[in-house]
């Protein structure tokens, strides 16, 4: 049975004070819903507060989970300004998003580079979120379902059937993200069904397992039909997850979906 989860990508947002208040707010808003509504949630704050809302999390009774934005390829090294996994580990990490689109975009990243950057999260005992999506271009000439399966498979070659297996999936079609524009429910069972058929022709169980997450634009009012897909096993949330009581409403439709059926 796959796990459902919600993770919320807070970007280059917040300050200490801020995600002090918006983490005792989520932390309570969670303890609101009633047990069918809970699910596995996670909170992605940039690296330099890790440590804070790690503490923070830990004096909580709720099961917020603490994740990265980013992570380095290296293990250690002369590597001006990166943070490598294990760092991120000792400071109460335990998942890491990599290759999201802001990443591959602004910042360069290719398919090799993302492909390194999950085994070094693998090697630091911790779990990779591999984000793939096409953008507005690539999907206007039908290249979507390609430009996905060459991004999956980048990050197979690299860490093997064996390393997807410790690893989540997130779909997230550039041209949803921080537009206000979502993938139907339809178009996202579209990709979705087309990844989970590749981890199919690879192994089974993989395909049955791995969490598959849809991001793009997820808000409360659009999260039940996305999550009721058979294929979407939870949500990436980025400008949601700043608000409260709008993550925790979003939690709450991934934990009552099928998704995990
Ligand atoms: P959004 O971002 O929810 O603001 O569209 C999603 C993401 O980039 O992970």
């Amino acid at each position: 049975m796959r796990r459902k989860l919600v993770i919320g990508n807070w970007k280059m947002h917040g300050s200490l004070e801020a995600n002090h208040a918006l983490i005792s707010g989520l932390a309570k808003a969670l303890e609101r819903l009633s047990e069918a509504d809970k699910t596995q949630v996670v909170i992605c704050p940039v690296s330099v507060h890790l440590a804070a809302a790690a503490q923070q999390l830990n004096g909580l009774p709720g099961q917020i989970g603490l994740g990265a934005q980013n992570v380095s390829h290296a293990a250690s090294g002369a590597y001006t300004g990166e943070v490598a996994a294990s760092m991120l580990a000792e400071a109460g990490v335990t998942l890491v998003l990599v290759g999201h689109s802001e990443r591959r975009e602004l910042f360069g990243e290719g398919d090799a580079l993302v492909a390194d950057k999950v085994a070094a999260v693998l090697d630091a005992g911790m779990t990779p979120v591999l984000c793939v999506g096409e953008s507005l271009a690539q999907r206007q000439t039908g290249e979507t379902e390609s430009v996905v399966l060459r991004q999956l498979n980048a990050a197979v070659q690299r860490v093997g059937v064996e390393g997807i297996a410790r690893s989540i999936v997130a779909y997230e079609p550039i041209w949803a993200i921080g537009t206000g524009e979502t993938a139907t429910p339809e178009q996202a069972q579209e990709v979705h069904e087309a990844l989970r058929k590749r981890l199919a022709e690879l192994d089974e169980d993989l395909a049955a397992n791995t969490p598959i997450l849809y991001g793009g634009s997820v808000k409360a009012s659009n999260a039940d039909a996305l999550f009721a897909q058979p294929d979407i096993d939870g949500g990436l949330v980025g400008g949601a997850s700043l608000d409260a009581e709008e993550f925790s409403a979003i939690c709450a439709s991934s934990a009552r979906s099928g998704a995990s059926a």
